[in-house]
């Protein structure tokens, strides 16, 4: 198959979270399986350059609608990851991808709406013929409802277009004139069966437009398909979703496993696997001297936390686990930054209270490097979202040995199960998990992690063992989502036949 994906996010040049790295895995482990796939992405002046190979502009330049007239798009080329990648760099006034950061700006909708209908002008003008348009959360979801009104009239009608929903806490709504811009059309999509957002009659709701327009519907893991399937896990978009329940789905998302892989990974301060266990305690060592914790007690064990400091990630929880792995005599780490200022500075004023402790430190940036390190150093890793779509840092965390702790939720609740679950078949035990998102239940699991660990180091040593064997690679969902896409494929061949 040909498979373009058009997104905001491509781990490692532009990554702000998990979205860049499912991009880059889906990809790789699509084209490793023999289809033909390319990226589409915005050019942004904060990305990193020195992870694209061999950059170049286009001759051509791409001529695309905005606010009534027609603006000219650079277009450049590059490799990512062995990945072929197209960025669009707007000739507009608003230099909308030279914001130093990815989003946040004011005029977020604008600046992805632009970028949505730019992408698809590419591929027209580029005379490409897809099979599948695969596009991401709402700044790319403009691309369903675009490529249906406007696109696949002109002649880009080769494709079925599936869309991903990697959180949908965050719909991207505005007032329902600001689809104009575009070149949508206000009147015909402003209706309760297409972009209308549910809670709103003046307003439109991107992410609502793709699930309605789309052919394929996903989410990140089962867990949370059913979960948004419900009045209180939907965000008004509940009812939608149960409507267009039969293209809809939940699939599990992979990790990159040669971008995540301890016996291979150049950043660490040494590399180690399964049968070499000795090198992970290296690793411990070197990062506690790096911060300045103690490091006089090897059987100490070092709790690790790696996220966006914001509500779904539970942040009390995460606040609460410091104290308390404190007082059971633990180390903790957290790397972690937040968009939203009192937590940002909330967790400044902790980190400023343990600045020359001995077993806490907080790091508050983003730091791609300190990330894998703190992934080897780790004994445990916690958790404790209120929600969470899938969440790849529990499984990043397994393979570089590292215990998760773990909220029954979403896509944690598919990927991790309690070691003492005895309904759970032995093989799939390879965490602490809790159900009740509140201080117990944090108490709870840490304590019963702590306890394993210091009495019965045999048994931490064998689920170490099994943790770090077990799959996280996108080979079964990338098999999913291909079977997705060929029976598309298939039904629109037979439908046009
Ligand atoms: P989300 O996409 O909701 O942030 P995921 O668990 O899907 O959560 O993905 C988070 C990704 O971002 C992981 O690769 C994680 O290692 C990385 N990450 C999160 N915060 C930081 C940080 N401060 N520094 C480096 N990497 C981070
Ligand atoms: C979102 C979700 C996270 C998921 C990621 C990749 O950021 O918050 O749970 O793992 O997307 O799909």
């Amino acid at each position: 198959l040909h498979i373009i994906h058009i997104a905001a996010e491509m781990a490692p040049v532009a990554k702000v979270g998990g979205l860049g790295d499912v991009v880059t895995g889906l990809c790789k482990a699509l084209q490793k399986r023999g289809h033909l796939v390319e990226i589409v992405l915005p050019k942004y002046d904060c990305m990193q350059y020195d992870r694209v190979v061999n950059m170049r502009a286009l001759d051509v330049v791409v001529e695309s609608y905005f606010d009534g007239r027609l603006f000219k798009n650079k277009i450049w080329v590059g490799t990512v990851e062995g990945l072929p990648v197209y960025f669009v760099e707007p000739l507009h006034p608003d230099k909308f991808f030279w914001r130093r950061q990815f989003y946040g700006e004011h005029d977020d909708f604008k600046r992805f709406s632009f970028f949505s209908r730019a992408a698809l002008e590419l591929l027209l003008q580029a005379g490409k013929k897809p099979d599948i348009i695969h596009c991401h959360d709402w700044q790319t979801a403009f691309v369903a409802p675009l490529y249906w009104d406007l696109y696949a009239p002109k002649g880009l009608n080769s494709a079925r277009i599936c869309f991903t929903c990697h959180n949908f806490e965050y719909q991207g709504t505005a007032p329902a004139s600001a689809l104009a811009s575009c070149g949508l059309d206000v009147q015909q999509l402003n209706r309760p069966d297409r972009m209308q957002d549910n809670s709103s009659h003046d307003r439109v709701n991107p992410i609502k437009g793709a699930v309605v327009f789309s052919n394929i519907v996903t989410t990140v893991s089962p867990s949370y398909a059913q979960e948004v399937r419900t009045a209180e896990g939907g965000r008004g978009l509940h009812s939608t979703l149960n409507f267009h329940s039969k293209k809809f789905v939940g699939i599990l998302n992979g990790i990159d496993t040669d971008a995540w892989n301890p016996a291979t990974d150049t950043t660490l301060e040494v590399q180690y696997n399964a049968n070499n266990l000795q090198g992970k305690a290296e690793n411990k060592l070197a990062l506690r001297r790096h911060l300045g914790l103690s490091s006089a007690d090897t059987r100490q064990p070092l709790v690790g936390c790696i996220t966006r400091l914001v509500p779904q990630k539970g942040v009390h929880l995460i606040r609460h686990a410091i104290y308390r792995t404190l007082e059971l005599g633990g180390q903790f780490v957290l790397l972690g930054s937040s968009p939203v200022p009192h937590i940002q500075s909330e967790f400044e004023g902790i980190a400023n209270q343990f600045q020359h402790h001995d077993h806490i430190r907080l790091i508050l940036k983003y730091d791609e490097s300190l990330s894998h390190s703190i992934y080897a150093a780790s004994d445990m890793f916690i958790i404790p979202s209120i929600f969470e779509p899938c969440g790849l840092t529990q499984m990043i965390a397994m393979r570089y040995g590292s215990i998760p702790i773990t909220r029954k939720t979403g896509g944690l609740n598919d990927s991790v199960f309690d070691v003492d679950d005895d309904t759970i078949p032995f093989q799939y035990r390879n965490g602490y998990t809790f159900l009740y998102p509140d201080e117990q239940g944090v108490n709870r699991a840490l304590e019963r992690a702590f306890s394993n660990y210091r009495n019965n180091p045999e048994s931490w040593h064998q689920l170490v063992y099994k943790v770090m064997n077990m799959d996280w690679s996108w080979e079964t969902s990338a098999l999913q989502y291909e079977e997705l896409y060929a029976n598309s494929v298939a039904r629109a061949r037979s439908s046009a036949s």
